[in-house]
């Protein structure tokens, strides 16, 4: 029998290396924690029966191509698959898989982490203590967002929009949401109202984003919608960084045009905007929706399920294309 090899494109947690080995694949596993190079990708995936890749890799038809006949499978190590060329893949009779499900907790909780930090200024107050600057208590120290009463405005009301809808009834905040779709889940648990785009923005005192990145969703939020929002409103998007136009966001900070802003994502990761980490009211994280020790395992067990089914002529668990 032949032995279909797999390509690990980065070091993951198990029980994805072992899962494959035990199914009798060769994995061939690219050992780092750091992206590989275009050229070193093209050169390992070669002969591939398999990819297992990350979300900052370019899959197209290049890297297709550089596979060769044998390549049946691309699982993405990630619920969002913007990185992947499907229309290449299914040109190819490849199938493309994703995570869904497993990271919709994992991500709303650090939707909610950037609202609580960047509502009660946390980062801001927590570099005053360390630099020994604190003087002591005062009446008028970062004063915040009341999150109480205050209107939580949620773009995209799908798995993990949702879940941060559901996360605000301890927090007693109005929910908003705007989706092509009603969502009777969180109108009926917490109320929620399903509105325009455009009056979501308005109305929002926090407005936090949760649609995939596609040609209708890139700079969803640009130079206009910051200039409609509220000048007290908080932006939050744990997404994708090109749902929102970045050097626009840094203007709207910087003159007042909204109040803060926390992000996990970026329009050119590993790089930001110019200016936007010399502002003190943003919280930037190192896009880390997904990174807890479960959800990570879960992640890897899903990948290697999805090549083992394609692999072994089964309809994957979790396909795109
Ligand atoms: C992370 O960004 C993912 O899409 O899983
Ligand atoms: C992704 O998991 C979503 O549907 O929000």
């Amino acid at each position: 029998m032949n032995t279909y090899k797999v390509v690990i494109t980065r070091r993951v947690p198990p029980p994805a290396v072992e899962m494959l080995a035990q199914a009798g694949f060769a994995v061939d596993l690219i050992d780092q924690d750091n992206p590989p190079t275009p050229e070193e990708l093209l050169q390992r995936a070669r002969g591939a029966a398999g990819l297992i890749t990350m979300l900052s890799e370019r899959i197209d038809a290049a890297l297709l191509d550089a596979a060769g006949p044998d390549l049946r499978v691309v699982a993405n190590f990630a619920v969002g698959f913007d990185n992947i060329d499907l229309a290449a893949c299914t040109q190819r009779g490849v199938r493309a898989t994703n995570t869904p499900g497993v990271l919709t907790d994992a991500t709303a909780d650090l939707a909610w982490t950037l609202i609580l930090a960047t509502a009660r200024r946390v980062v801001e107050g927590d570099r005053l203590v360390r630099a020994g600057e604190w003087t002591g208590w005062a009446p008028m120290q970062y004063l915040g967002l009341q999150l109480s009463g205050a209107t939580l405005g949620i773009v995209g009301a799908g798995r993990i929009g949702t879940a941060v809808g559901l996360r605000s009834s301890g927090f007693g905040l109005n929910v908003l949401y705007a989706d092509e779709q009603p969502n009777r889940e969180l109108e009926e648990q917490v109320g929620a109202r399903r509105v325009e785009l455009g009056q979501l923005i308005a109305d929002a005192d926090v407005l936090t984003l949760h649609v995939p990145l596609t040609s209708r969703t890139r700079h969803l939020i640009g130079a206009e919608q910051l200039a409609a929002m509220k000048p007290t409103a908080i932006l939050i998007n744990t997404a994708r960084g090109p749902v929102v136009d970045e050097k626009a966001l840094v203007e709207a900070l910087r003159s007042g045009q909204i109040a803060a802003a926390g992000f996990d994502v970026y329009e050119h990761e590993p790089r930001l905007a110019p200016g936007l980490t010399e502002l003190p009211n943003v919280v930037v994280l190192p896009h880390l929706g997904s990174a807890t020790t479960a959800t990570r395992r879960k992640m890897s067990q899903m990948t290697a399920e999805n090549v083992i089914a394609v692999l072994t002529e089964q309809e994957p668990p979790n396909p795109v294309n």
